[in-house]
């Protein structure tokens, strides 16, 4: 073994990269709860890959620049769409089931297709793809000698030091939930794959779990931080009191579905030549219009006029779902709204998966890689998380051969995280969720799909004296996860309006009605916070 390797988060990108990783390393992973619980595990569409012979990797690079709207590295987007395809083979050999074309004569893939793709090339187990892909993750990393998995303990702080004017990342300060204990963990690299920030939003398609803590904790640490403005909105969550944030997955639109008004009007040919197969940026804001305009609350996705019998094994767990709520799908249209759903920014990294801070890694929805642009095509994030972890797991093993001993002491203002939780005072949790509540109702009604400098400005006036409420009260109280976290919503939804400020264009998924236009003289760039 050369070395010990920290994983942080156990979706589809701290389980890639820590399976490949224990082939030379020992690694310790952490996770803030079950080890299944990530935005990975309630994927439905799939993974985006050129599988098909009437496909071209090319096609598959240009549609994701297309819908990223100018601002993908080309680099990055040609790296995972060249080497995708042999990952998604890689899981497949490690024991993912994806559903097979029935008809066809020799066992082959089937392939969906979802919105912004010119081809059908959606690797897919029926609408439980991530289901799939975290169970295979799971069971091989559970099988491994060289891994241990540490549930509910919550990364709370990097541990830094500086040498030779380069700070580097030591390990993480974590939280036993079970027990209330703060411990340092120490490795020689860390990656961070702590997921999305959906919860940063009222209305998000996310689990609980994504609360931004990496991106918050790595920019507490002094990381770069890249195009948080670029929160990408799911056009299709299911509107009911019961199900708010369960997706309707773009595949049922990519097989067929119509989005119309409650009326039965399809409306979505008025905004784009794709209509409801449109990019998704577009759908969602089409939605919203359309909501502005008539009033509603919700609009309709149809399936109706597809077979029943195709609608239901296609789509068994949202058909299963939705006719325990009420709603038969193969004869009620299904009534959606748009819902926080992906963090297109995030850590800044190379292509390998550096991050701007030594022995620190960044991989997932928590990264920004320079893949997604400006906004995110359907089904390129599990792809995204499969390229980069095998990237700096290669990288990892370079910085464990090299044998450089991490600098001696790590700095007195990380470890203080230690001391805060000896506070015996706790804040009253109804308190704690207040505060999370008032701050995710600002950003859905000031920092939307839909923006402006003056609601973005009232937003971060509103952000940063809650922030500063939050940051006392974190230094007086004892910590708890949801004080963590609600710190954490906090300083991610001050990320992402002082990004969309900055921006003062419309480009992909930030629109501001002050800056309708792309501006394609000045702002071709990542929006960094350093
Ligand atoms: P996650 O899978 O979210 O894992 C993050 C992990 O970090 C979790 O284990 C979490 O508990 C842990 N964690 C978080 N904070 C801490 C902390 N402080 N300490 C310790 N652990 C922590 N993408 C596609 O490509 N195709 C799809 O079909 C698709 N469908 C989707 C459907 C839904 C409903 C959702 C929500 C997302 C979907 N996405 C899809 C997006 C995709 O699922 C995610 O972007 C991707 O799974 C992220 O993987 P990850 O490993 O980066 O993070
Ligand atoms: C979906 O199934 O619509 C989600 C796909 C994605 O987010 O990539």
């Amino acid at each position: 073994m050369q070395g010990t390797v920290l994983v942080i988060g156990s979706g589809v990108a701290g389980l890639t990269y820590a399976l490949k990783v224990a082939e030379f390393a020992r690694v310790i992973l952490i996770t803030k709860k079950e080890d299944t619980e990530s935005n990975t595990n309630y994927a439905q569409g799939g993974i985006a890959a050129v599988m098909a012979p009437e496909d071209a990797l090319e096609f598959h690079v240009r549609d994701t620049l297309v819908a990223g709207a100018g601002l993908c590295h080309r680099d990055a987007v040609e790296q995972m769409v060249r080497e995708g395809p042999s990952l998604v083979r890689q899981l497949i050999e490690w024991g993912a089931r994806f559903s097979l074309d029935a008809g066809a004569e020799t066992p082959r893939l089937s392939l969906g297709r979802e919105g912004g793709h010119s081809h059908h090339r959606i690797v897919h187990a029926q609408d439980l793809t991530g289901r799939e892909v975290e169970r295979t993750l799971i069971t091989a990393v559970q099988n491994h000698p060289n891994i241990e998995v540490h549930e509910h303990h919550a990364a709370l702080e990097l541990i830094t030091a500086e040498r030779d004017g380069v700070r580097e990342v030591l390990g993480v300060t974590a939280l036993d939930r079970r027990n209330d204990r703060v411990q340092a963990v120490f490795a020689d690299a860390t990656l961070l794959a702590t997921g999305g920030a959906g919860h940063v939003y009222l209305y998000t398609t996310n689990p609980s779990i994504a609360t931004g803590d990496g991106v918050a904790i790595a920019h507490r640490a002094g990381a770069r931080i890249a195009n948080m403005e670029f929160i990408q909105f799911h056009p299709t969550t299911l509107y009911h009191p019961e199900a708010r944030s369960f997706l309707i997955s773009e595949a049922v639109r990519g097989d067929g579905g119509i989005l119309k008004l409650r009326d039965g009007t399809p409306f979505m040919d008025a905004y784009h030549p794709m209509a409801s197969l449109a990019p998704r940026d577009v759908v969602a804001r089409a939605i919203d219009s359309e909501l502005q305009r008539t009033g509603d609350d919700y609009v309709h996705l149809d399936v109706t006029h597809l077979s029943p019998e195709f609608t239901k094994s296609r789509f068994p767990n949202i058909y299963a779902r939705c006719l325990e709520l009420g709603i038969d799908i193969t004869r009620d249209p299904i009534p959606v709204v748009p819902a926080a759903h992906y963090s297109c920014g995030g850590v800044l990294t190379d292509l390998e998966g550096r991050a701007s801070l030594g022995r620190l890694y960044a991989v997932g929805e928590a990264a920004c890689t320079g893949v997604h642009g400006a906004n995110r095509l359907a089904s390129n994030s599990l792809l995204e998380a499969l390229v980069f972890a095998d990237h700096a797991a290669a990288d990892t093993r370079e910085l464990l051969r090299q044998r450089r001993a991490p600098p001696e002491s790590a700095d007195d203002r990380t470890l203080e995280a230690n001391d805060e939780v000896r506070r015996s005072r706790e804040v009253s949790p109804p308190f704690v969720a207040q505060l999370r509540l008032l701050v995710q109702t600002l950003m859905w009604a000031h920092v939307g799909i839909v923006r402006s400098d003056r609601r973005l400005q009232q937003a971060q006036r509103e952000v940063e004296i809650l922030r500063e409420a939050v940051e006392s009260l974190f230094a007086a109280s004892r910590v708890t996860v949801e004080l963590m976290e609600l710190r954490n919503i906090t300083q991610v939804a001050w990320l992402i309006i002082e990004c969309a400020l900055r921006r003062k264009e419309s480009r992909g998924l930030n629109f501001n009605s002050d800056h309708p236009e792309r501006d394609d003289t000045h702002w071709v760039k990542d929006t960094i916070i350093e």
